[in-house]
């Protein structure tokens, strides 16, 4: 018997069977991948493994023995540890205290506070920290708050935190997401050390490459079940897709040659945008857009992503600097003012529902609430809303019973095709779009990548900010990496190195930019 193992176990969450008769096992000194789509199950099993969701069904043993976990606690006290996605860290105090917290209420609760002295304390925990840091590679700064950690700092400090209440068992829940290129580097040393060291390592990541890097073993995830358990040096990428998809699929995304340059559709020159703080989070950005090409951004979040975008969509205002286009400054006017100067330009926002569309209204009226903004007044004509939107479900392949469907009940890629369909019949010269494949699967994805490819080759400028570096790599044709709402550099994807956007994206000048 392994160290941990979970049996036909099953979770399930109202109408949602979120875990299937699911089954996973890891060992001591292994690093088990456990890959799926987006909904298939896997935080909800790794979630019951760490006392998090009570199964509904199902055993969990370790070393062993049957446990039932009914918290955290009880599971950190069995030896099994999460890392969530979002941290549970305290910002105002720093690395140790967070690190000790969990004990120090322990003893605050307990018949040991008689003997509790600060000073003795700090000391002691200070040197456990030091001892564990020797023992896995891992390095903090102890006496750094939160509020000043990078993202990949307070991660570290998560992993140390599970291993200072003895962890032996560590799960970790798309670690990778957020960090670049360099960091995940350094989490997968970390992790590697923690292997030799005995730990038995679940890892969620949805990333094919990193599977294949990290992990001895891979246990595949399709709506709730756990399909397939291979050991990774005897599988490869196409596989493992095939095995999560439950369908052959082409992994390759086309990247058409662009269009032979013309004039720029749209120059930026020195945009800047100051925050309320006084912070720049724009700071003197220049490039050009062309039609028939697309333009990456990558960053790590937060780099000015956001704000970029809704300035040149004249969704906010205030800015130094121009964003010329058919000879006239864009710079603070409003959507409405930019139409009005002949320019068309579409916006598909990270926020789907939200700022793009409204969920709770029907494909038509959402469908209308644009050309509405095109033809306003009089013309609200409902017949042609009904009859473009189902020209839009039919040209997408948007799956739903019908054009009065509410938004919202859609499934994530369906609602990107309305919009994205919805913004395309306006025939933009420049398309914006962010994050457009955000919590979208495989499939769905592919087919956002289409369309955008088409938009393209019908001599649309698309400016397209991502953040899968594998996915703009491929797809861009010229890449701009910021850095705190700087131009790092603009690259060509094609002869420039992960590492190297990577080194851009963390604001150090490269050879490549
Ligand atoms: N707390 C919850 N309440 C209701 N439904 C949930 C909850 N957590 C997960 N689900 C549903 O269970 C399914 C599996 O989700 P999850 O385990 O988060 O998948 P994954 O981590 O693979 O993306 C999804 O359909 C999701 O919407
Ligand atoms: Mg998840």
């Amino acid at each position: 018997m392994s160290y941990i193992e979970m049996r036909r176990v099953s979770k399930r969450f109202g109408t949602v069977l979120a875990n299937d008769n699911a089954a996973l096992s890891v060992d001591r000194g292994e690093i088990l991948a456990l890959l799926g789509e987006n909904g298939s199950g896997k935080s909800t099993l790794v979630n019951m493994l760490a006392g998090i969701y009570i199964p509904d069904s199902g055993s969990i043993y370790i070393d062993g023995k049957s446990r039932r976990f009914r918290s955290p606690q009880d599971a950190i006290a069995a030896g099994v540890g999460m890392v969530h996605q979002h941290f549970k860290l305290i910002p105002v105090m720093n690395a140790w205290e967070n690190i000790s917290l969990g004990e120090r209420l322990e003893i605050d609760s307990g018949k040991e506070r008689l003997l509790f002295n600060p000073f003795i304390e700090k000391k002691r925990v200070n040197k456990k920290i030091t001892g564990i840091e020797e023992r896995f590679g891992l390095v903090t700064v102890h006496h750094k708050k939160i509020y000043d950690m990078s993202v990949s700092e307070k991660q570290t400090v998560e992993i140390l935190k599970m291993l200072y209440r003895g962890a032996a068992a560590l799960i970790l829940d798309e670690p990778t997401a957020v960090l670049t290129p360099q960091e995940t580097k350094q989490l997968f040393a970390m992790l590697r050390n923690m292997k030799q060291e005995g730990c038995a390592i679940i890892i969620i990541t949805h990333k094919l490459n990193e599977v294949m890097d990290i992990s001895d073993r891979v246990t595949v995830m399709r709506k709730g079940n756990t399909i397939a358990t291979v050991n990774t040096a005897e599988t490869n990428p196409r596989e493992l897709t095939e095995m999560m998809v439950g369908a052959s699929i082409s992994l390759e995304i086309k990247r058409e040659e662009p269009a032979l340059r013309d004039k720029p559709v749209m120059e930026v020159r020195g945009l800047t945008l100051t925050g309320i703080d006084g912070t720049l989070l724009l700071d003197d950005m220049n490039f050009d857009l062309y039609g028939g090409e697309m333009l990456g951004v990558a960053g790590i979040a937060g780099s000015g992503q956001k704000e970029l975008c809704e300035i040149i969509a004249g969704l906010r205002k205030a800015g130094r600097g121009s964003v010329m286009c058919n000879g006239c400054n864009l710079l603070g006017l409003s959507p409405r003012q930019i139409k009005d100067r002949g320019v068309s330009m579409s916006f598909v926002p990270e926020d789907r529902l939200g700022m793009g569309l409204v969920g709770g209204m029907s494909i038509t009226d959402n469908v209308l609430l644009r050309s509405y903004e095109k033809k306003p007044g009089l013309f609200i004509d409902r017949a042609e809303g009904g009859a473009l939107a189902e020209k839009i479900v039919a040209h997408y392949g948007i799956s739903t019973p019908s054009v009065r469907h509410m938004v919202r009940k859609l499934s994530g890629g369906n609602i990107q095709k309305v919009l994205l369909g919805r913004e395309i019949d306006l025939a933009p010269k420049v398309l914006i779009t962010a994050y457009p494949v955000r919590g979208l699967d495989i499939g769905a994805s592919y087919s956002i990548y289409e369309i955008l490819n088409e938009q393209k080759k019908n001599g649309v400028a698309v400016l397209y900010i991502g953040e899968d570096l594998d996915v703009l790599r491929e797809i861009c044709d010229r890449l701009m990496v910021i850095h705190n709402g700087r131009v790092m550099g603009i690259v060509d994807p094609r002869r420039t190195s992960k590492e190297d956007i990577g080194l851009l994206m963390l604001g150090h000048k490269t050879e490549a930019a």
